[in-house]
């Protein structure tokens, strides 16, 4: 939550931090605010409650010059969304500004201690009591900026990705990171600072990820040094990004929901790509293979994951109990981190994250860790905080993921999740061949299924009128349907505010049906399988009570087309693997029903994209 840039070197550095800020707005959208160093040593400060638009407008006529420069996004924390809460933030003389992302939890007693010094503030945030302290060691201990951040760095509990610029200084920018992400781009005579890769790539392919409690010092014409903040020098590891440019643009969508949905056909191929011979029946999940005994042996998997990852880990629940018959706990990782759970070291753990970056499983992972248990991890983002506390993992391959709803992340991750299922229930032996066969032959289809699903777009953008001025929404599904009758309704409430719950469709009967009445849709996913009957039954139960039946069936079901309002047909496929291609229809529902409500799809009010903080 929070993005940040940084630029210096020989070029203007405003529109490079003001497109490096629209890219990372996906982090948050509640304030924007830029400081600049002009030639002739005056720094100017930009800020603005709102979008970076705003900022825009704000700037306009002002003096944007200058060729270093730090900008900042906010999703807030400490202190309301306004002008003054805004980043940058002074310290007390005015020379030191600084951007950041993250939460200082001990930033009341450092208050506490700036104030009896004579220290004033003029915001609420945890942000101007740092870049205070900071300044308050370099004074009263007569130190260079470098150290001075380093001793302020060492006093301080929480987590950070801070810059930091000194009016005084035109060639240096500070960078610091512990617990929230930071990118470094090294091109030609210049430099890039910010909270992922997508600010930088368009103009070096270079980057270093600095690593937690590691301060980088980027100087004007010399190599980039980095220090720990116990004052320990490191060789920065210069890594090639593999990201393209055209992978965080529209591309011609009128949002990025909607290209990531239709990205879905070759982000599922990607997440197999290389992993799955059909022909030969051979799976090869890289990071699996190490831990093949572990996972054999296990005694249990326990998931941890937040949102979206949490209802893959679902699905991954049934997947891995079904093909490999291990049992598996599935958390909140919020939950979970707090509740002094039993681990066995024996334990496989499995964190499912799309950013890499959420908080509350970072540290559902270290709780696990300090148990003895072995971490597993799967991610999108290469090289995030996640994958990297991981003892090993699979990567999604989804590509950004931008848009703050996710979309192609879910169904990446069910891939990875029902390959690695497969891949234990093959070495444990708990799968009969041919059905082993079976399986791989019809994940390869799942691409081209999707994409019969997205054919129907028109459909379901008019079904979507229908409903529009929903007040409530209720989604049914039963085994493999229920965790994406959840997703149905965290979609539909996050970017359409609309208020819906997902159900199992059994346990309607125990409370929900309460509400069912003429102005209801219910969302039901009837595929045929195990369950079907059962669904059908709890579609009469809704009709009963003049409840609407918004129903996704398995092309050519006449059946609950009948007895049904809208029908939704997706192609056949195998019942353990329908969630990959029933949850397109409620994505795009979504999708459709937040445009016709004048919502901002891409960037649903009061959500970020990347939850760093708990
Ligand atoms: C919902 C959504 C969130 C995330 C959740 C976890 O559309 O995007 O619920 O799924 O914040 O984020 P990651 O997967 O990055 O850990």
């Amino acid at each position: 939550m929070c993005g940040i840039v940084g630029y210096l070197g020989n070029k203007e550095a405003y529109p490079i931090l003001i497109k490096g800020l629209k890219r990372l707005e996906y982090r948050g959208y509640d304030s924007a605010g830029i400081a600049l160093l002009n030639k002739n040593g005056e720094l100017n400060v930009y800020k603005k409650k709102g979008k970076v638009s705003e900022l825009e407008a704000f700037a306009k006529g002002k003096d944007i010059t200058g060729t270093m420069g730090i900008g900042h996004t906010r999703w807030a924390t400490h202190g309301e969304p306004n002008d003054v809460n805004s980043h940058p933030h002074y310290s007390q003389s005015k020379n030191l500004v600084m951007i950041h992302n993250g939460i200082i939890e001990n930033y009341a007693s450092l208050k506490e201690g700036l104030t009896k010094r004579g220290h004033t503030f003029m915001s609420q945030t945890d942000t101007e009591v740092l870049i205070h302290l900071i300044e308050d060691i370099r004074q009263h201990e007569n130190m260079k900026l470098g150290h001075a951040v380093m001793v302020a760095l060492n006093q301080v509990i929480g987590a950070y990705a801070i810059v930091i610029m000194d009016k005084n200084d035109p060639d240096t920018l500070f960078a610091a990171k512990k617990g929230s992400p930071m990118v470094i781009g090294i091109g030609k005579d210049e430099y890039f600072i910010a909270s992922d890769a997508s600010p930088i790539v368009e103009y070096t392919k270079n980057v270093v990820y600095l690593e937690d409690e590691q301060i980088a010092i980027v100087r004007r014409g010399e190599e980039l040094k980095i220090r720990t903040i116990k004052d320990k020098e490191i060789t920065p590891y210069i890594h090639e990004l593999e990201m393209e440019l055209e992978a965080i643009e529209k591309g011609g969508y009128d949002h990025f929901m909607l290209k990531e949905i239709y990205e879905q056909p070759r982000s599922v191929f990607d997440s197999m790509r290389g992993r799955l011979n059909s022909e030969t029946g051979h799976l090869k999940m890289g990071g699996i293979e190490e831990y093949e005994t572990k996972f054999s042996n296990a005694r249990r998997i326990l998931i941890v994951a937040c949102g979206t990852s949490w209802h893959a880990g679902l699905v991954a629940e049934y997947l891995f109990e079904e093909y490999a018959r291990i049992p598996v706990e599935v958390e909140y990782a919020s939950e979970f981190r707090y509740r002094n759970p039993v681990i066995y070291p024996e334990d496989i753990v499995i964190a499912i994250s799309q950013s890499g970056e959420t908080a509350d499983t970072l540290a559902a992972i270290e709780l696990a860790k300090s148990k003895g248990a072995t971490i597993f991890g799967v991610c999108n983002v290469v090289g995030s905080s996640i994958a990297r506390a991981t003892h090993a993992g699979s990567y999604t391959h989804a590509g950004p993921e931008i848009g703050v709803a996710s979309t192609k992340a879910f169904t990446a991750q069910v891939t990875v999740l029902t390959l690695m299922a497969l891949h234990v229930a093959k070495v444990k032996g708990t799968i009969a061949e041919s059905r082993y066969r079976q399986l791989l032959y019809e994940i390869e289809a799942i691409p081209q299924k999707i994409e019969e699903v997205l054919k129907q777009n028109e459909l379901i953008k008019k079904i979507a009128s229908t409903y529009q001025h929903a007040s409530n929404a209720l989604y049914l599904g039963r085994g493999y349907s229920f965790p994406v009758a959840l997703e149905g309704a965290l979609k539909l409430k996050e970017i359409s505010y609309i208020h819906a719950e997902g159900y199992p469709a059994a346990e309607m009967k125990h409370g929900p049906i309460a509400l069912i009445d003429e102005e209801m849709p219910v969302f039901v996913i009837a595929t045929k399988g195990a369950n079907y009957e059962k669904v059908v039954s709890n579609i009469q139960e809704v009709k009963a009570r003049k409840g609407k039946i918004i129903a996704v069936v398995t092309a050519g079901d006449h059946d609950v087309k009948g007895m049904s309002d809208h029908v939704i047909e997706i192609p056949e496929t195998d019942e353990t693997l329908v969630p990959l291609v029933s949850v397109i229809p409620w994505q795009l529902l979504s999708y459709h029903i937040a445009v016709m409500r004048g919502c901002n799809v891409d960037q649903p009010r009061n959500l970020a994209k990347s939850v760093t903080v708990e």
